[in-house]
């Protein structure tokens, strides 16, 4: 893999993964959870995977059965990804099996180099900023990448509603950089759209718009797309992911039956 070369962020610069816990994400989780992840950075977490706590979002807690093999079989590094990138219940980050290996790595540059991550306000970025300190090499890049991307793309529930027929409409944009089926395209580091969950699709469309993904003036490709949905609003964005969730996808089921 060609890679450029990045500076790994010095302690002084990486964002505190305690303190990013105690901020709009950590408030999620439960004592436990929070005991969990601390436990990460003190480098046990081993022991405490697979013990599983409840998440209070309704959005990530929705995930299916998991579809990661036997955790035991991967080394440290990647069980610490999936304490935020499983479908298990501890999960607070997106689902990213099966994105192809050059969109993972180009995230985690962004990440590694402060493109994505750094700002404060954007909570859930933020938290990443403090995911990626784990990595600590070149050969940590790659293990990460060939993990996740050889991955099968995961099902999800459905948990955005909105109308697939004008979002197929709204799609043509969308298709000139991200490709008719939502396949990606490498030239412009555009990543496909058919492995995400569909609430990170919408949250991304929305995080996007409001200029909180990346630093637009070290990114080009992020600048891209953000001008590219200024126009539309938060209906036009559930409908064009209900169109990418019901068309093109194929992993989204159904929503269950409300039990009320
Ligand atoms: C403390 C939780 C946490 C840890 C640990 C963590 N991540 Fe993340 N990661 C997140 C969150 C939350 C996001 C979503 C960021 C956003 O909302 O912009 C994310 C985003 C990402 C993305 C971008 C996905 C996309 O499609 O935009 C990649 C790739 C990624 N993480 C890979 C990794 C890898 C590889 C590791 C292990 C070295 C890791 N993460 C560790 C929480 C974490
Ligand atoms: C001009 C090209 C362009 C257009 C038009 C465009 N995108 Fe993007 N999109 C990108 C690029 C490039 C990225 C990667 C940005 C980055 O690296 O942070 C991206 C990222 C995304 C992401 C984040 C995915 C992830 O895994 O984090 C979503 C969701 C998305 N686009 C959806 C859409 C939708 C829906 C439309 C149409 C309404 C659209 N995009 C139109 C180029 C474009």
């Amino acid at each position: 893999m060609k890679r450029t070369k990045f500076k790994y962020p010095s302690p002084s610069e990486t964002p505190d993964l305690e303190e990013s816990l105690n901020t709009e994400a950590g408030s999620q989780f439960g004592f436990w959870c929070l005991n969990i992840i601390w436990t990460l950075t003190l480098g046990t977490f081993a022991l405490f995977v697979g013990t599983g706590c409840e998440s209070t979002n309704a959005n990530q807690s929705q995930s299916l059965a998991p579809s990661t093999p036997a955790i035991a079989s991967t080394n440290a590094l990647v069980q610490s990804c999936l304490l935020c990138h499983s479908t298990r219940e501890m999960q607070r980050g997106p689902i990213i099996d099966g994105l192809p290996a050059w969109y993972i790595e180009d995230q985690l540059t962004k990440f590694m180099t402060g493109v994505r991550g750094r700002n404060s306000t954007n909570k859930s970025e933020f938290l990443m900023g403090s995911g990626v300190s784990l990595i600590k090499s070149d050969a940590d890049v790659e293990t990460v990448v060939t993990y996740f991307s050889e991955l099968p793309p995961a099902n999800h529930l459905k948990t955005v509603r909105g109308d697939a027929t004008r979002g197929q409409q709204l799609y043509t944009l969308c298709a000139t950089c991200h490709g008719p089926a939502g396949e990606g395209r490498e030239d412009i580091k555009s990543p496909p759209l058919t492995m995400q969950e569909d609430w990170y699709l919408y949250d991304q469309l929305v995080r996007t718009k409001a200029g909180l993904r990346s630093r637009a003036q070290d990114d080009p490709q992020g600048l891209l797309m953000e001008q590219s949905i200024q126009g539309m609003n938060t209906q036009d964005f559930r409908d064009v992911v209900s169109y990418i969730n019901d068309e093109l996808s194929g992993r989204a089921k159904p929503e269950p039956a409300p039990t009320n």
